[in-house]
């Protein structure tokens, strides 16, 4: 069966980016405390609940993942584009990376219920709002009861962006801008419950503010 045009020009863009993604955003959580307020947070909660195995789903080169490692997290990281994988698995090779797809986590190996917690930092951005229900189904079914689930996305109203020119290369790639109510509502029909709410009003040079919702799925 062939895959939605949204997730073949999704990993177009980022094959063709990898390298010069990974070597722009190298340092940015460095200068980043609110991200890394919220990364430890949610380690924390994690740790906290008895740690467990965690995901960084579409982790790009592994810049969250290895992040997340340093703070006490079992962390790995899966990505669409084989590029980034290959990225991520010669910069850090003590962490695993997957290929696979946020909209099929079990053909990736992740098993129904077994994750601690899961991460996706800008990684649903591309998929369009509508597919999003599938998406977070797809994570509510790998996370464990208790589980946590931490999402980073631009805030917008969920019309598409097209990108033409991204990290120095011709792409063809379209993003879309989230409303955070809209995306807690599709988390709440996924069987997620409400944890805390984070928005951050742009800064420098960017057109939108930043999003940020942790949820949890209900305990057995
Ligand atoms: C903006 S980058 C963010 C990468 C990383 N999380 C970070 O913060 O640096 C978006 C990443 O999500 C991945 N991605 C987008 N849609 C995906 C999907 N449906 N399944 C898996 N990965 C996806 C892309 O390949 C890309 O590496």
């Amino acid at each position: 069966m062939s895959e939605p045009d949204f997730l073949t020009a999704t990993r177009t863009a980022y094959d063709t980016v990898a390298v010069d993604y990974e070597s722009l955003l190298r340092d940015e959580l460095g200068g980043n405390a609110l991200d890394r307020a919220l990364l430890g947070a949610f380690a924390e909660d994690v740790l906290a609940d008895g740690a467990g195995p965690v995901a960084d789903l579409g982790c790009g080169p592994g810049r969250v993942t290895t992040h997340l490692a340093s703070i006490g997290l079992d962390v790995f990281g899966l990505d669409l584009s084989p590029a980034m994988v290959a990225v991520a698995r010669e910069r850090l090779p003590e962490l695993r990376f997957v290929v696979g797809s946020l909209l099929d986590l079990e053909a990736a190996g992740i098993e129904p219920g077994s994750l601690a917690g899961a991460v996706a930092w800008y990684s649903i951005i591309h998929t369009p709002p509508a597919h999003l229900p599938k998406v977070f189904a797809e994570f509510r079914r790998a996370l464990r009861p208790g589980g946590r689930l931490l999402l980073a996305f631009q805030a917008g109203d969920h019309r598409a962006k097209h990108l033409e020119r991204g990290y120095g290369h011709e792409i063809d790639l379209d993003a879309y801008r989230l409303d955070p109510d809209t995306i807690a509502d599709l988390l709440g029909e996924a069987g997620f419950v409400a944890g805390t709410a984070t928005i951050r009003q742009a800064r420098g040079l960017e057109p939108t503010p930043q999003a940020y919702l942790q949820v949890t799925t209900p305990d057995d």
